[in-house]
């Protein structure tokens, strides 16, 4: 690859370049892929409305990138190799070729049922090789995908497929996960009662579970896939479409109650993924990449399917959890398949860590090259562990920053190249202006200081809107720092210009990496019967990075406060899904509020991660007493 980075000077130069003339730059690196029309316009943007346009005029189907363009030399290769959640299934391998039929026919599938440019499609399914064929199947034909993770509730599904007025649903049966079976179809049958407009929904066989199937409404993918052979619709053209159409919706929690729909476009977006996936990982022909995020997430999108895919890598697809049969099972398949980058999340390396080295010890982990770390900060401990017991010591970290809004990786070291630095995602690629900015908005010019991380120019992969509300996207990024996207980030910039993110500074919460907004989880706290108000804050979780920690009033003393929590724990389930059941949920009699009648957050804050001599100024308490109250009362 022309565009890749193999030196800390080729890093310089590509930085100085991406900064002095960033429209040069993105075209000799857009340059690289198919295009069926070339653009006419680098980059048209503004931050105000805000208005940001990449390769405004090209033509391009992102599926032809990511696939048909191997076809000529790497036909035979394997595209995905996925290894299911039992060790003793079998484990799949599609070469690109095998690929490019099964998207093709899906895509067939899709346009039979009426599916047409720009409807959206919503996914919800297990980590199997036909969820990145319906991705991939939504690309090629210009429907607009929407990924709902798996354990999400009907309630979440429901909000989601009628934010974007999904009129597909693509799904199983169910998954497995680990010890459990997911039961996804039931799922969505309870999530489609408040969904008049899917008209279709397609379910591939999995687990073969016995589900409710509705006649006109409810369709087996095998059965669909046959009757497109059978009318010999093979091959699938793939869509026409514009630089800046919508390639898909990704739903993620900030502040407010309600989660938005992230929009990515084509163009960009592509460019983005492949050329961070390329020089980040460093990815040479013939490796194994293994990713071991889940598709329903940003990670899923960018670094399993579509920037590896663009690149002709091998990408490895894992069906089920770290931990199952046991704690050895990421190092098993390292093994198994000779993988030589590894991206995974600080709460699996956490948790991992803590199974001990029993698991590690006589695996042959010999063909690792670059280790990966996304999704929250890691911490020392970890890392060092990471580094010496997996990678051996030889195997640079790339600690990479970025955010389902940024579409790719921000911060990171490039692996080998970059001197990397525990608990640091070192600097920013090459296309990305940081700025850190103080409390009053001011840029932060000096070294050695913490701030708000705010990103003053356009990348490719950036959001463009929060699908069906442009304003809320503007109100969210690009308000609070005049001409900035603001990450909701805080971050320290050291000596020697290193950046290490410290956590969000907003009302979200990152359990095991995933974003979890304290108002959403509040909301569904409140729709338990007792409750008359409560309050959610984070708090430091030794596997999880930080937990929820839930303070609640009830109408009434509670009989048995254990089932009480156990009942509103299920409420969130219901409402949200179990990854956002809180850790603690303490019973009080009032929350601290200053005399306008805002919760105190931070001295709840305080008293979570136990650090309750320091609470810091308390003057404006409207009544001290409640604060005395949650203190005795600490879990
Ligand atoms: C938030 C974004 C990026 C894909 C997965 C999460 C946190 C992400 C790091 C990192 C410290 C990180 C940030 C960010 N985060 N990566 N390497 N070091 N923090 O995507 O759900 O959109 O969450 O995750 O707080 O804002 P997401």
């Amino acid at each position: 690859m022309n565009f890749q980075i193999k030196s800390l000077k080729d890093y310089q130069d590509a930085y100085s370049k991406s900064v002095s003339d960033p429209e040069a730059f993105w075209a000799a690196i857009a340059d690289h892929f198919q295009w069926k029309r070339k653009w006419d316009q680098v980059l048209k943007w503004n931050f105000k409305e805000p208005k940001i346009e990449w390769f405004k005029g090209a033509k391009l189907n992102i599926t032809e990138n990511c696939i048909d363009r191997h076809l000529v030399d790497k036909a035979d290769q394997p595209a995905i190799i996925w290894e299911a959640n039992d060790p003793h299934e079998h484990h799949r391998v599609l070469t690109y070729k095998q690929l490019h039929q099964k998207v093709c026919l899906f895509a067939n599938v899709l346009k039979n049922n009426g599916v047409k440019k720009g409807d959206r499609i919503c996914i919800y399914m297990p980590m199997v090789p036909e969820l990145a064929i319906a991705v991939l199947a939504c690309a090629r034909i210009g429907a607009i995908h929407s990924v709902v993770f798996g354990g999400f509730s009907a309630q979440s599904i429901a909000d989601r497929i009628k934010d974007a007025q999904c009129e597909m649903v693509i799904t199983a049966d169910g998954g497995f996960r680990g010890a459990k079976d997911t039961p996804l179809k039931n799922v969505i049958d309870d999530a489609l009662v408040q969904c008049p407009s899917v008209k279709t929904v397609i379910v591939l066989t999995r687990t073969r579970t016995p589900i409710s199937m509705i006649k006109g409404r409810d369709k087996w993918w095998e059965d669909e896939i046959k009757k497109v052979e059978t009318l010999g619709l093979i091959d699938c053209e793939p869509e026409v479409m514009d630089a800046e159409d919508e390639l898909f919706i990704l739903y993620t929690s900030g502040s407010t109650g309600k989660p938005k729909g992230v929009v990515h476009t084509c163009a960009g977006y592509m460019v983005y993924a492949a050329y961070t996936f390329q020089n980040v990982f460093q990815y040479q022909p013939k490796d194994i990449y293994f990713c071991t995020a889940d598709i329903g997430w940003i990670t899923g999108h960018s670094y399993i399917i579509y920037g590896p895919l663009a690149q002709g890598a091998t990408t490895l697809m894992f069906e089920g959890v770290p931990t199952y049969p046991d704690a050895g099972r990421f190092w098993d398949i390292v093994d198994k398949f000779k993988v030589n980058i590894l991206y995974t999340a600080p709460t699996a390396i956490r948790s991992l860590m803590q199974s001990g080295l029993d698991y590690v010890k006589d695996k042959d982990l010999s063909s690792l090259k670059v280790l990966g770390s996304v999704g929250e900060p890691i911490n020392e401990e970890a890392w060092n562990w990471y580094n010496e017991n997996i990678g051996k010591s030889k195997c640079p970290i790339v600690d990479t920053w970025w955010q389902t809004e940024t579409g790719g990786i921000m911060i990171s070291p490039i692996a080998g190249v970059t001197k990397t630095k525990p608990c640091y995602a070192t600097l920013p690629l090459p296309g990305v202006q940081l700025e850190l900015v103080d409390e009053k908005g001011e840029v932060i010019e000096e070294n050695g200081v913490s701030g708000n991380l705010c990103i003053k120019f356009p990348w490719p992969g950036m959001i463009r809107t929060t699908y069906g509300d442009h304003e809320r996207c503007r109100q969210t990024y690009f308000v609070t720092y005049e001409n900035k996207y603001f990450t909701g980030d805080g971050c320290l910039r050291d000596e020697d210009g290193y950046y290490r993110i410290t956590g969000r500074v907003d009302d979200v919460i990152n359990v095991s990496g995933h974003r979890i907004g304290t108002a959403e989880v509040e909301n569904a706290i409140n729709m338990f019967t007792d409750v008359v108000e409560s309050a959610v804050v984070g708090y430091p979780h030794e596997i999880k990075g930080q937990g929820i920690y839930a303070y609640v009033i009830l109408n009434h003393d509670s009989d048995d406060e254990e089932l009480t929590r156990k009942d509103i724990s299920m409420t969130v389930s219901r409402i949200i899904g179990a990854i956002a059941r809180p850790e603690k949920i303490q019973f009080v009699k009032g929350l601290p509020k200053t005399r306008s009648g805002k919760i105190m957050r931070r001295i709840l804050r305080k008293i979570a991660e136990g650090d309750v001599a320091n609470l810091g100024d308390t003057s404006t308490l409207l009544d001290p007493a409640v604060v005395e109250d949650i203190k005795n009362n600490k879990l």
